[in-house]
């Protein structure tokens, strides 16, 4: 069964780095040029830090998912979206993966604190792991 991939943008402190490289899947960094100037080869889930700027159009959506985003083709294979954040920005809480999710018509499908807990990334596997299973079968049907 394919493993759907999660392409996921991190900064230089890592948290959401650190929490998909606990999912046992393809991961992939929209922070390293090549793959987000990429195209995906099927289905596959975002996952997405939030960063306010400040400035007024107060745009959270990190550049690497923006540029990665441009693609027609992989905007058509987006499945759905998960979020990192920090409730201390409170409104401001998983802006960015809220966002894409609403512009795109995809769910969200997780959201969790920072690195999340090994509580998150159990979670996040068992819902991946349906994911494949659903996309599996809708191939076979
Ligand atoms: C400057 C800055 C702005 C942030 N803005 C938000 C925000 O608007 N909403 C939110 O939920 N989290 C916000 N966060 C929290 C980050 O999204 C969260 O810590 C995330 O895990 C960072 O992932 P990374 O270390 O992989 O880049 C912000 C963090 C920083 C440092």
């Amino acid at each position: 069964m394919r493993a759907t991939p999660v392409y996921y943008y991190s900064s230089a402190s890592g948290l959401v780095r650190a929490f998909a490289e606990r999912l046992d899947r393809p991961v992939l960094n929209l922070a390293v040029r090549e793959h987000r100037r990429s195209e995906v080869d099927g289905p596959w889930v975002l996952l997405t830090p939030s960063y306010t700027t400040g400035n007024e159009a107060n745009d959270t959506i990190p550049e690497g998912v923006r540029r990665f985003l441009r693609s027609a083709h992989n905007r058509r294979l987006l499945v759905g979206v998960m979020g990192s954040g920090n409730r201390n920005f409170g409104r401001y809480y998983q802006h960015a993966a809220r966002e894409v999710a609403a512009r795109s018509g995809r769910p969200v499908l997780f959201e969790f604190e920072l690195a999340g807990t090994p509580w998150d990334v159990a979670e996040a596997r068992r819902l991946l792991a349906a994911l494949d299973a659903a996309l599996a079968t809708r191939h076979a049907s």
